[in-house]
């Protein structure tokens, strides 16, 4: 159909190359607004492969609203372990308290009600008014801003030209379908319009891309230059007691991680605190393990040093919780924290 527009050509490509993901409703059903939402802010988190089986452990476990409202926090955030950006299953579940006890179950349909939700922004209110309502919203993500600046060879660097970005994606945005216009956008920066190599010859609207004309397809989307991340270090203290369990602590309910669980570590600063012991959270002769657990945050770089150490006979009063190394999946532990585990258990 080299006549129709552009939407139209890709309306007709995602007919026939739709990827099938675990959040997608079957062509022309209309797709549950809960799994909708709860996939859009997993998605921001990370790819479409890493969020497939959280997406399914959240769904099978809390197949409703209701079910994630009536939920403690604490189930969440151990089931959100590995995904990253703990405030976001805070928000997550104080979202679905508001939807589930306000709103009856129902979450708004339109963009502006969307997103006076706790943790909707201005690209998930789209997304879902666009994909689970089928609201004419322009959605952008970094699939889509990649398509975008692509198809109107815009050069402006990012960050700063998203607002420009986003007006062209919204002048693409069909009447009909826009739901399918969305998905489709993604699909074809996610298969086609990649980030190296793009697959021109595959593209349903590659008649259209001026970057394709100008030879500058596989330079697109510009990017400012990211400032260097801070390095930052630290000590982790793996702390056993006689019965070979493990001393974990939680982490104050507000900040970096907040509310999940640590091995209990010193202050993590510019240089590695020279009194670092004073954090330790039991007297003990602590040896050193070897090597470092490095981690990267969004602000600053996380090099930690893992010293273990026996508690003695007053363990108990320690602050904290003493797990057994083979139910610390039972707790809410970030990536960084999981870092330090597996670095203890392969050293200590
Ligand atoms: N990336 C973000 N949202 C997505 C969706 N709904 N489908 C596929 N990829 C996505």
């Amino acid at each position: 159909m080299p006549d129709a527009s552009p939407s139209a050509r890709l309306l007709d490509w995602y007919d026939r190359h739709r990827r099938v993901l675990p959040w997608r409703a079957p062509p022309g059903v209309r797709q549950d607004p809960y799994r909708v939402w709860l996939s859009e802010v997993m998605l921001q988190q990370t790819t479409v492969v890493a969020v497939a089986g959280y997406f399914r452990a959240f769904t099978e476990r809390w197949p409703t609203v209701h079910d994630l409202a009536a939920t403690d926090l604490d189930a969440v955030l151990t089931a959100w372990a590995g995904l990253g950006y703990y405030a976001r299953a805070r928000n997550l579940h104080r979202c679905a308290q508001v939807v589930s006890r306000d709103l009856d179950g129902r979450f708004p349909e339109e963009e502006a009600a969307l997103l006076a939700l706790p943790g909707v922004g201005a690209y998930t209110a789209a997304a879902i008014a666009a994909i689970a309502f089928d609201r004419r919203a322009t959605a952008v993500d970094g699939n889509i801003e990649r398509v975008v600046s692509r198809l109107f060879a815009l050069t402006d660097p990012l960050p700063g030209a998203k607002a420009k970005l986003k007006a062209h994606a919204a002048t693409l945005v069909p009447d009909d379908r826009p739901g399918d216009h969305t998905q489709a956008m993604m699909d074809l920066g996610a298969t086609v319009c990649t980030p190296r190599r793009p697959r021109c010859v595959l593209c349903p609207v590659v008649a259209d891309c001026r970057a394709r004309v100008a030879g500058i397809a596989e330079d697109l989307p510009a990017k400012a230059a990211k400032p260097v991340r801070p390095l930052r270090r630290g000590t982790a203290f793996w702390t056993l007691n006689p019965a070979g369990d493990v001393l974990l602590r939680r982490r104050p309910e507000t900040g970096l991680l907040g509310g999940m669980m640590e091995v209990p570590s010193s202050d993590w600063r510019a240089e590695a605190p020279a009194d670092a012991l004073a954090w330790a959270p039991v007297r003990t002769d602590w040896r050193p393990l070897p090597g470092l657990v490095r981690h990267g945050f969004t602000h600053f770089e996380l090099e930690l040093t893992v010293v273990t150490g026996r508690a003695g006979p007053d363990w108990a009063a320690a602050d904290g919780i003493w797990v057994s190394p083979d139910r610390l999946s039972d707790h809410a532990i970030p990536t960084v924290m999981r870092k330090v585990v597996r670095h203890a258990l392969a050293h200590a």
